[in-house]
Parts: C-alpha cells; structure tokens; sequence
C-alpha cells in the first residue's frame, strides 16, 4: 500500500448529500472509500478508452442451444479468439437456455470486437461485457 494522503475537498451541500445517498445506499464504511471506488471507476475507464495495455472482462451469455449452429459458432468463435479467452463457465439454465461466463484477457479493442461478435449472434438472448482492469488498481 502507498502513503495515505488527506486532503480537503469542497464541494456544494447538494452535491454532498448525493454522494451521501451512495455511501448508505451501497453501504460504503466511509465517503474516503465510496470516492477511492469512484476513482477507480475512473482508472477502469480511461484504460479501457485509451485501448494500450492488458486488460480484463467478463462476458455473460445467456442463449437458446436448439438454436441451429449456435453452439458450434460461439464455441468456433472462441477458439479462433484462443489468446484472449481466458476460460469459460457453462449452465445449463433450462431444458432450452444456456448461461455462459467467459473471461475475457487482453487488449480493450479485441475484447470488444469478440464480445460483440458473441452478443450478436443469433440464438443468443443476452449479453453484457463488464470491462474492468486489476494489476494497476491501488
Ligand atoms: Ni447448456
């Protein structure tokens, strides 16, 4: 862990109560813990935007398997994608549905491009990338 540093920060009351309703809302210990969180929200972002360096995502899937081809195609898609695609957790939700959560280990563009290539297949209902990063968060 660096130096913990203190500082002041100004802000107007109306502003202030609604990063209060956050900290109750989310159940944060402290506001010092709700903003380092906001930060790194940030952090997240801007490596994401930026497109340099390695980062991380988890796709969820949700499909239909009846779906002709279905399978094949997402599984073809993830083997052409080998490099990136970390590993893959598979549910059989129902009799016809199927969750998929695949982790997702490179570059923000590539991760992106696969992942919409997987969303926008048909047969899958749902899905939704949640981008995030780990080995630079303080
Ligand atoms: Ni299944």
């Amino acid at each position: 862990m660096g130096k913990l540093v203190r500082f002041g920060v100004s802000m107007d009351e109306r502003l202030l109560k609604t990063l209060d309703k956050v900290v109750e809302r989310r159940g944060y210990p402290t506001r010092s813990e709700a903003i380092r969180d906001l930060v790194r929200t940030e952090q997240v972002r801007d490596v994401w935007q930026k497109g340099k360096g390695a980062v991380v995502g988890t796709l969820t899937l949700i499909y239909d398997h009846h779906v002709r081809e279905l399978n094949e195609h997402l599984v073809n898609l993830q083997h052409d994608h080998q490099k990136i695609v970390h590993s893959t957790m598979h549910v059989h939700l129902s009799h016809r549905m199927c969750l998929e959560v695949i982790v997702l280990r490179g570059r923000p563009r590539q991760i992106q491009r696969l992942a919409d290539r997987l969303i926008a297949a048909r047969g899958v209902k749902h899905g939704r990338l949640v981008a995030t990063s780990g080995e630079d968060l303080v």
